[in-house]
């Protein structure tokens, strides 16, 4: 891959290009930002870390979109972060009109690219993309699925003592508090979940899953998480610029998929060149859809209040 633009050098974006250029994903990173000299002040930090931590990926920061002209991956960062008391929604109206800011210049700028949105509220802004874009459903996607499972998936390693590597798990659903970790879909090297722990373990690691993001904004007081999201979207960028073919969970817009049409809410993707091949369908309870409906009609309800 040449080219890949993170838009934001807040924590979140500076971390995705940290993780990018670690992995070398693309000849070039471009960090924009509106604020002068921070992306530059990044992105030149993180350049002369190269010969120590051994990658040749160019990271260049910029104030306008010139320099990202072309790029195949545009990952979308910028807007405020919830602060204590905050939930994701708290953060729309703003955060919208960020959004549509910046996929306009995105258009304009790499109108082949792939937009990976990270804002919030995520499902919200990445349906914003989506719709300002008018790229197809496979090019806009939102970054929170492998986040919440990463999470679901550390608090079992912990909870068992046993390594992170073997923990595997499936969350689905808008990326707020409703969304839906299963349980069903969540074992450790194989092993069913349910056979190594109890109902009522389960039912903690699932509620503090939930609660994850309001977990890290109530210790850091000043913003959000970055380290977990930055690494969650660069898994994203390496399987699309490898050609991969992960199975990850990813916020998608939906057409019928779940019984759901007309909204972006997080289901297990195959992520390849082009971005999103294919929208796995999992065979759920009936428990388990009705979560997941709920979880999207409370992403439709805040859709209903966004003006283009
Ligand atoms: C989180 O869950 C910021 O929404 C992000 O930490």
């Amino acid at each position: 891959m040449q080219k890949i633009t993170v838009v934001g050098a807040g924590h979140v974006g500076a971390t995705v290009a940290q993780y990018c250029a670690l992995e070398e994903l693309a000849r070039q990173i471009v960090l924009v930002d509106i604020i002068e000299d921070l992306p530059q002040g990044k992105a030149l930090d993180m350049w002369e870390s190269a010969p120590v931590s051994l990658f040749d990926t160019r990271i260049i920061g910029a104030n306008d979109y010139g320099p990202t002209e072309g790029s195949e991956i545009v990952v979308i960062t910028s807007g405020l972060p919830r602060k204590p008391g905050m939930s994701r929604d708290d953060l729309r109206e703003k955060n919208v009109e960020i959004a549509k800011l910046v996929t306009a210049e995105v258009v304009k700028a790499s109108p082949d690219s792939i937009i990976i949105m990270v804002a919030n509220p995520l499902d919200v802004m990445s349906w914003v993309a989506y719709k300002v874009s008018g790229f197809p459903k496979s090019r806009v996607m939102g970054m929170a699925g492998i986040l919440d499972t990463a999470r679901f998936r550390s608090f079992i390693a912990e909870k068992l003592d046993v390594s992170t590597e073997d923990c595997q798990a499936m969350v689905l659903g808008g990326h707020g508090d409703s969304m839906v970790p299963l349980p069903s879909y969540t074992s450790v090297s194989g092993i069913p979940l349910k056979q190594l722990m109890s109902e009522k373990d389960i039912d903690a690691l699932v509620e503090r899953t939930r609660k994850g993001g309001g977990e890290i904004v109530a210790l850091l007081k000043t913003g959000s998480a970055y380290y977990a999201p930055g690494v969650a979207v660069a898994q994203m960028v390496e399987s699309i610029a490898k050609d991969k073919k992960r199975i990850l969970p990813c916020a998608a817009y939906l057409e019928g998929e779940y019984g759901i049409k007309d909204t972006f809410v997080g289901v297990p993707c195959k992520l390849g060149a082009g971005g999103i091949k294919e929208i796995i369908e999992v065979e759920l309870t009936d428990e388990e859809r009705e979560a997941l409906h709920t979880s999207a009609e409370l992403v439709k309800e805040q859709l209903a209040l966004v003006e283009l």
